[in-house]
């Protein structure tokens, strides 16, 4: 059993899907949890649901792409909990889906404040808050096998998971040793995201095709690996990029 032993995590992007599965395991390891995306309500649904089970969470509204909404949500953390230990980058958007030579500036914009700058930025608030006050911390960034596979139609997503891959090297070493950087490359997991996908059975079949496991991932597949980094389980591991795929990318 993995023990998260009483750290206090931000999941952003946590009302559904892989980021809502995340904040559960953290919290069932005994992890606090800071739930942050744009809308609260879901967010109110899920601490409720995690606080039932006996554990602590904080719902918070947070547009992760907004620098002063960002500086707000990491206070009202280190308010609530005394401290944030784990962030866990997840919320992400891909607001196009065709030719990347098609796409117009605002959707290429939008993709890059949140799945890029949106990361870059939360990071920097936590670990500013983390060497404040001389501790320790992990930073998981969830990434996607897009990031180092051709992805014809969804060009400049998979361009900003390139990029999240980057910095999680690059950040790994200029904050180390007190600061472990890890990202995670899903596959094709079963969420709201990727219901376009999942729901297209010639992109399924053609996934699939290459996919040893043979099946759709779900979210709790890529929350085991989130909270392995996100622990001291996981205390040897910096600058890594585990791919929870089935085998799709090897294919
Ligand atoms: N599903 C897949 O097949 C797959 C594969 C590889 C990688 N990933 C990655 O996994 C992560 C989670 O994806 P998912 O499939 O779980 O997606 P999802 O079910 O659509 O959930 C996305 C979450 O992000 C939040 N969000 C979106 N824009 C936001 C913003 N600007 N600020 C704050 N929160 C925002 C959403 O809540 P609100 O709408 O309330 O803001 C929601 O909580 C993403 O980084 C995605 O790129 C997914």
């Amino acid at each position: 059993m993995i023990e998260m032993n009483d750290k206090v995590a931000i999941v952003t992007g946590a009302s559904r899907g892989i980021g809502a599965e995340i904040a559960r395991q953290l919290a069932a390891a005994g992890g606090k949890v800071v739930l942050a995306s744009r809308k609260i309500e879901p967010l109110a649904e899920l601490a409720a649901e995690i606080e039932a089970a006996g554990g602590e969470a904080l719902p918070y509204a947070c547009h992760t792409g907004k620098q002063e909404q960002i500086e707000a949500l990491v206070a009202a953390s280190v308010e609530r909990f005394g401290k944030v230990d784990v962030l866990v980058n997840n919320a992400a958007t891909n607001p196009y889906f065709g030719p990347m030579m098609n796409i117009d500036d605002a959707a290429w914009d939008k993709t890059f404040e949140v799945n890029l700058k949106g990361y870059f930025a939360m990071t920097r608030e936590v670990v500013r808050h983390i060497q404040g006050r001389k501790g320790t911390g992990s930073i998981v960034n969830i990434a996607s096998v897009a990031g180092f596979m051709a992805m014809p139609l969804q060009g400049v997503y998979a361009l900003t998971k390139a990029g999240v891959i980057s910095m999680t090297k690059t950040l790994s070493v200029e904050l180390g040793p007190d600061i472990r950087v890890n990202a995670i490359a899903p596959g094709l997991i079963d969420t709201k995201f990727a219901s376009a996908l999942t729901q297209n059975q010639q992109i399924l079949d053609i996934v699939m095709q290459k996919t040893s496991l043979k099946r759709v991932g779900q979210p709790s597949d890529v929350a085991g690996a989130a909270l392995l980094l996100a622990s001291d389980a996981g205390g040897y591991f910096t600058g890594a990029v585990l791919t929870v795929d089935g085998g799709w990318s090897l294919g």
